[in-house]
Parts: structure tokens; C-alpha cells; sequence
């Protein structure tokens, strides 16, 4: 007996002492045996669960990646549905000493600080569902919001001219992928009046828990729905049991994922269980090839990677995608070189100026045939230039759009001609999404955020009552008008003696920037502290402005702009210019590598947004040195 204990107690040991070597030996680089390969680098992934059929699906998509690279090891945590579990893995994984941090988070707002904490120490990769702020080196997944609006699109549909009673199934009620899909779905049924969603329930995602609260939700009800909208698949068929073992009928039920694994979404609109599903990419396969970029420090990362989704129902097209797993993009790969023509919006700016030596410079050095036309800021010629562009049969067509509207009519065409749309720089506002197949370029609301709140910081310090602004405008209706204006306009509305006493339109130029600075000097004179410009150009031509006015730019009144080009760097130097806010403009190697992979027949990410940064007159000293446009 006593040896059996003894026994007993030395296996434990031996486990012991080999487990901890193991740990030990995870945080340090390059530790050779004479079996194992060199580990360079160690990536921490944490799960919110493993339950989820999604979820099981983005783990697989990890380590078919991780199998490939030999140098990489990675530690993955389960959280099995525990917010509390899930803030313990990360914090674990972070005392091991792991190089990167992959996390697919289940609690937003509980995780953000978390998160936000990790990335002050290691890059970090948020996976499929997002975290509050831009405290993160990469987010890659869905555009929930769109995922809602494309529901809402199909219940619609669905429920045809007589209109019906909807239930909301959600997922978790504080995560930010649940609460986007929600507003987006609520947003486009609101728009019907036919149409009216009577309940929700939040069941975190869990068949299971979608089955019970349902059940009980219908039974307590005194009217039924005519449809039921879940927040994913799983919850879709706890849905479906739900509304079968009370013998309701007719009752259509839409979810999302599309996962093709026999329970997935796929399989479910096969059966005739769900009517329609979105197959929502997990972006796993995605986040380790960042991942690696990252940690070999290779390619310029972006701050977002939007996947885009795909509209899966038993009527139109579940035969296409059951059969086609490998290339849900659907397009033929062309065998012929890559010609890409692009219609560029003009040259008003710096900005656009190294824009357009980026497209033409990476077009050369990867080998694309590149047909670069300049539409001279004017709509109609961009239009015309698309038309030759398809006339010509080019593989894929790129373009800068002048204003977010007006463009159905052309790409429809283009897509009628099975030419792929790359949008760069700028986002239009186009029914049909399938129009276009990414958009590389910016966060323009985001950029508006970051000059606004600079202004709050900076004037809160200087401790001054009443704030009066001029807004310089760039081109109307252009995406970075619109939208650094809405992000401007979102931050100052929490403080009411932030006052835009003129907004004046622009066209992004110095000269008119400079022109709309002499007529606001001459209405407002004196009174004016602040000028927001939404781009370096029309920033520089009020410098002008204000000198020949007599007053001093940057101390009688403070100037913020937005590019971040050279222009703004000499300017900020100088104490001429407070603050710029950065716009990538080098997107020539992204259109042209989305360019190859499309002409290859391969699925390209929806929205590539770049990552950027701001500048006061203190941080510009050390970045101007690096900054060559
Ligand atoms: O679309 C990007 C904007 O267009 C730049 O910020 C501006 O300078 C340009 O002309």
C-alpha cells in the first residue's frame, strides 16, 4: 500500500517538474532541443467559448495556420462562457510571456479595459467581436450594424407586402456585436410601418437557452409572431424547437453564421429548419497570417479588416454554397496579366498628389498594368473614365469617388460585366452592397473623434468659457467631408460652449480654403478661436488668411487639420498649426495586392481600414524626420 502511495507520488512529480518545464521554457525565444524546431515567438489565443459552432470553426481556422508555421507556438484558452474565466485566461497568458494576443472576446465593455491593458505591453488581435475604443493593433470580422440591416432586408422580404410581427432573439446583451446587429436590423425595420417587432430575449448565443426563454416567451404572449430574427444559427434552431414543440406553424426564422459543420447554419437552411442565414467569416485564418506579419514586423498593418458576408436562403442560392465551400467569392480566376484601370478623383491636395504616386509606384513594382486616368474633380468625367474603363474589359476597376452618390448606375454596370469595384480612399452610399467589393482607405468619422477631442483637451486646459469655431469643409457630399464632420460635430455635442459659429464648404484646396478663411475672417473677425479644416491644404490657406488679416495662426487662433502630410509637419513646426490628425494616403500596395487576389479568383476583405495617428507641435519634431511626403 505504502509503495503504491510512493509510487503514486513520484509519477506526480515527474508531471509535475516536465509541465512546469514546459511553461518555463514557453516565454523564452529560440529554445533548442535536440527534436523540438526553434520557437521564435509565442500567440496567446483566448476564447470566449468552444461551445459555439462559430467558435469551434475559428479555432480550426487558427490551427490550420498555426500548423503551417513551425517557429510559432500558441497556447489557447477556453473561457466556457465565463467573462470572469475569460479576464483570467488573458491575464495568465500575458505571465507567460506570449508575444501577441489573439482574443475573440465574449463581454465588451468588461473586456475593453483588459484588452486596452494587454496592448500597452504586446500587439493584440481582436477576432470576430469587437472591443470599445481603438485600444488594439488590429480588429478582423463582421460589419455587425450591416449584418442587421441585411436581416432586416430579408424579413422584410420574407413577410411581403402584408407586413407581420417580428421577436428579436439576441446574443449576449452586452456585447457590441449583439447590440450592432441590433440597431442595424431595428434601424431598416423601422422604415416599415407594416412591419413591428413586439419582444426580444437575449440568450447568449446558446441554442439551449434560446429553446427555454422562447418557450416561455410564447406561452405567455397573447399574440404570435409571423417571424423570428436570431442573433446567430445556434440560437435560430433553439428558436425552431421552441416553436415547433408548441405546434406553431408558418413561422419564418432567420439567423447567422452559415457555418457548414453538420449542425451550422447551412446545413439548417438545407433542411428547411431556418429560411436564411449570413455566412459570417470568423477571420481565424486571417488574424494568425497578421499575426505572423506582425510579429516578423513585415507589411504595414491596418486597423480594421472588415470581412464581408454572404446572404445564404434554400430559395436562391444554398446549392451554390454548399458546393462551392472553397471559393464562396464565386469569381473566375482569370489566367491573363492583371489590368487594373483606376479613375482617380483629381490632384486638390498634397494628400491626393501622394495618393496617386502610391497607386502608380506599387502598380510598377508588383506588376500590375495599370491605366491611371484623372477625372479632374469632376463626377460626370469619373463616370465617363469607369465606362471606357469597362468598354476596355479590364480585370478589376478602382476608384476615389468624387461624393458618396451617383453611382449605381455605372458599377451595375461593371458588375453586369463581372469587373470587380475596389473603392479607394473613400466610401459611397449605394443601395446594393455587392456593387463594390472593398473599400481600402480610412476612418474618416473616427478622424473627426480625434480632432474634437483633442479641442475638448486642449482648450479644457486653457481653461476658456465660450469656444468659438469655423469649420472649413472639404468637397460636398465627399465621404471625408461627411464623415470627419459627423465624428466632429459627435464629441462637441456633449459640450454646449463648443460653438461652430460658420460651417464653409471647401474643396479640399488651399486656395478656396483660403478664400472661405478671408469671408469668415470678415463676418467673425476677432470673435473666432478655433478653425477645423478637414484637410492640411485648406488648413494651410487660412495660415495664410489669418497672417494677411493681421492676427497670429496657431496663438490668436488655433488651427487643427487633417492628412498629416509634410505640409501640416512644417506648419506645426513653425507654431503655425496645432494639431493634425493622420489619413494614410499610401494605398497603392493594398488596392494592388486586393487587385491580385481578386484577379485570382480569391474572396478579398469588405473594408481594409488603415491604421493612423495625431500630431501636436511637440510629437511632430520626432516624426517629421520620418515623414517624406
Ligand atoms: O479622401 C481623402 C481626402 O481627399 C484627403 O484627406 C484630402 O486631402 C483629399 O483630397
Amino acid at each position: 500500500m505504502i509503495k503504491l502511495f510512493c509510487y503514486r507520488v513520484v509519477i506526480l512529480l515527474i508531471v509535475l517538474l516536465t509541465l512546469t518545464i514546459i511553461l518555463y521554457q514557453i516565454p523564452f525565444k529560440n529554445v533548442e532541443t535536440n527534436t523540438e524546431p526553434l520557437i521564435d515567438f509565442v500567440i496567446g489565443v483566448s476564447q470566449p467559448n468552444l461551445h459555439e459552432p462559430w467558435q469551434v470553426l475559428m479555432n480550426e481556422e487558427l490551427r490550420a495556420e498555426e500548423a503551417k508555421h513551425d517557429n510559432i507556438r500558441v497556447i489557447y484558452a477556453d473561457a466556457a462562457q465565463s467573462t470572469k474565466q475569460q479576464i483570467m485566461d488573458i491575464n495568465m497568458l500575458n505571465k507567460y510571456g506570449i508575444d501577441l494576443l489573439i482574443v475573440s472576446v465574449e463581454d465588451s465593455s468588461a473586456l475593453t479595459p483588459v484588452i486596452s491593458a494587454i496592448y500597452k505591453k504586446i500587439p493584440v488581435i481582436v477576432l470576430g467581436r469587437g472591443v470599445e475604443g481603438y485600444n488594439y493593433t488590429l480588429y478582423i470580422g463582421s460589419d455587425h450594424h450591416f449584418i442587421g440591416e441585411m436581416a432586416a432586408e430579408v424579413a422584410i422580404d420574407l413577410l411581403g407586402d402584408e407586413g407581420g410581427k417580428v421577436i428579436e432573439v439576441k446574443g449576449m446583451a452586452s456585447a457590441s456585436k449583439a447590440e450592432e446587429r441590433s440597431k442595424g436590423f431595428r434601424e431598416k425595420i423601422s422604415e416599415n410601418s407594416n412591419i413591428e417587432i413586439i419582444d426580444s430575449i437575449a440568450a447568449n448565443w446558446q441554442r439551449d437557452k434560446a429553446e427555454d426563454e422562447l418557450t416561455v416567451l410564447l406561452k405567455r404572449m397573447n399574440q404570435r409572431p409571423d417571424l423570428i430574427y436570431a442573433h446567430n444559427d445556434a440560437m435560430a434552431l433553439g428558436s425552431y424547437r421552441a416553436v415547433q414543440s408548441l405546434g406553431l406553424e408558418g413561422i419564418k426564422i432567420i439567423g447567422s453564421d452559415g457555418v457548414t459543420n453538420p449542425k451550422g447554419g447551412l446545413q439548417l437552411v438545407n433542411e428547411g429548419i431556418i429560411d436564411t442565414t449570413f455566412i459570417t467569416p470568423t477571420g481565424g485564418k486571417q488574424a494568425f497570417q497578421y499575426a505572423v506579419d506582425i510579429l516578423e514586423k513585415r507589411s504595414e498593418i491596418p486597423k480594421k479588416v472588415i470581412l464581408r458576408n454572404h446572404k445564404v436562403s434554400e430559395k436562391d442560392n444554398i446549392d451554390q454554397y454548399l458546393n462551392q465551400k472553397s471559393n464562396i467569392s464565386g469569381k473566375r480566376r482569370r489566367e491573363n496579366e492583371l489590368t487594373l484601370g483606376f479613375a482617380q478623383v483629381g490632384s486638390e491636395s498634397a494628400w491626393r498628389n501622394e495618393h496617386t504616386a502610391s497607386v502608380i509606384n506599387a502598380a510598377e513594382q508588383l506588376s500590375v498594368n495599370l491605366i491611371f486616368k484623372n477625372a479632374d474633380n469632376d463626377q460626370q468625367k469619373q463616370i465617363k473614365i469607369i465606362r471606357e474603363f469597362i468598354n476596355q474589359e479590364v480585370d478589376v476597376i478602382a476608384f476615389s469617388p468624387k461624393v458618396e452618390n451617383g453611382w449605381e448606375e455605372v458599377l451595375k454596370e461593371a458588375k453586369d460585366a463581372g469587373i470587380p469595384v475596389i473603392l479607394s480612399d473613400r466610401e459611397i452610399d449605394v443601395n446594393d452592397s455587392t456593387l463594390w467589393t472593398s473599400f481600402i482607405g480610412s476612418d474618416f468619422v473616427e478622424e473627426g473623434r480625434r480632432a474634437g477631442r483633442w479641442l475638448i483637451n486642449e482648450m479644457d486646459k486653457a481653461a476658456l468659457k465660450d469656444v468659438n469655431i469655423i469649420e472649413l469643409e472639404g468637397t460636398k457630399n465627399s465621404a471625408p467631408a461627411v464623415g470627419r464632420k459627423q465624428g466632429f460635430e459627435e464629441v462637441l455635442s456633449n459640450y454646449p460652449n463648443y460653438q461652430i459659429i460658420d460651417n464653409l464648404l471647401g474643396d479640399f484646396t488651399l486656395s478656396k480654403g483660403r478664400e472661405l478663411m478671408e469671408q469668415a475672417l470678415d463676418d467673425h473677425g476677432n470673435k473666432i478661436d478655433i478653425v477645423y479644416a478637414h484637410n492640411d491644404d485648406m488648413a494651410i490657406g487660412a495660415i495664410e488668411a489669418i497672417e494677411d488679416y493681421g492676427l497670429k495662426p496657431g496663438r490668436d487662433i488655433k488651427i487643427i487639420s487633417i492628412d498629416a502630410t509634410i505640409k501640416a509637419f512644417n506648419a506645426l513646426s513653425t507654431g503655425k498649426l496645432n494639431f493634425t490628425v493622420e489619413c494614410n494616403p499610401l494605398l497603392g500596395p493594398q488596392i494592388m495586392q486586393a487587385a491580385k487576389e481578386l484577379h485570382a479568383g480569391k474572396e478579398v476583405p469588405m473594408k481594409i481600414i488603415t491604421s493612423e495617428e495625431t500630431f501636436t507641435q511637440e510629437e511632430a519634431k520626432k516624426e517629421m524626420k520620418k515623414r517624406n511626403y
